[in-house]
């Protein structure tokens, strides 16, 4: 996983056998997997490992938020399966995200195992303003955004997850360097399905998305494999129009 604009499937199941299907179907054709609570709290660790068989990079969202000392523990415990890419919430603090990123790699040194990569969740794209209020922060959802991810910074993780309209504005705030990981992707032909405000794959490539996540437009389609080629031509039509 490096440039930007890279597809990341959100292989939303609890079945492992319709995951391994989709993986196997789509190895080869994005830059990696994501699995969430939905698969990894039915399936645990060894279905989490039959997907990870497949060789290809795995982000593994569990969005962690808890002090910081359970949090250091449970990077422990999830070191070992190598995950590319993990989330914790921006707003679990500055001493809870420091503690999970000394923690990821205090336990990957020991087993010799490359770090995993931390990004925070800063404001969940479901919420926006009156939600924000209601359970008392005031700032709008730009400026929450912006807060959280500059401390996620300050703590040393590699980066976050934004919504697709807040790329440009944390790209430049926070350098090229930063991760930024992108749900809410919709390619112009795809249901938009519960996402609100979408953006194409492209559009969010250009504006400096390094990954987009990526669910039901793949999952969904008739043919994964197709659907994700469609969308990788899209972004490399995008980037190449940069370039050109
Ligand atoms: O199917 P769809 O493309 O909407 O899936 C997007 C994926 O990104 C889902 O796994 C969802 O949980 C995740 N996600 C999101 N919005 C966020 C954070 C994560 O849609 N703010």
């Amino acid at each position: 996983m490096g440039s930007k604009g890279q597809v990341l499937a959100a292989l939303d199941t609890v079945s492992v056998n319709e995951a391994v299907d989709w993986a196997h179907k789509l190895d080869g054709a994005v830059a990696g997997l994501k699995l969430g609570l939905e698969f990894y709290l039915a399936n645990g660790q060894l279905g989490y490992r039959r997907i990870s068989a497949t060789g290809m990079p795995i982000f593994l969202d569990l969005k962690l938020h808890d002090i910081p000392n359970t949090v250091a523990g449970a990077l422990r415990a999830i070191v070992p399966l190598q995950p590319s890419i993990l989330t914790v919430h921006a707003g679990g603090g500055l001493a809870m995200m420091k503690a999970a990123r000394e923690s990821a790699a205090e336990n990957a040194d020991k087993l010799n195992l490359k770090r995993p990569r931390i990004v925070g969740v800063t404001v969940l794209t479901s919420l926006d303003d009156k939600d924000l209020a209601a359970v008392g922060q005031s700032a709008p959802v730009s400026d929450q955004v912006k807060r959280l991810a500059e401390l996620a910074r300050s703590a040393g993780l590699d980066g976050v997850v934004c919504s697709p309209h807040e790329i440009e504005t944390l790209r430049r705030d926070l350098g090229e360097e930063f991760l930024l990981v992108v749900p809410g992707v919709r390619p112009a032909w795809a249901e938009s399905g519960d996402q609100k405000r979408v953006r194409a794959p492209g559009d969010a490539a250009l504006a400096g998305a390094d990954y987009l996540v990526i669910g039901r437009p793949i999952t969904q389609a008739p043919d994964q494999r197709d659907a994700a080629s469609r969308i990788a031509l899209e972004i490399g039509a995008a980037l190449g129009q940069k370039a050109g």
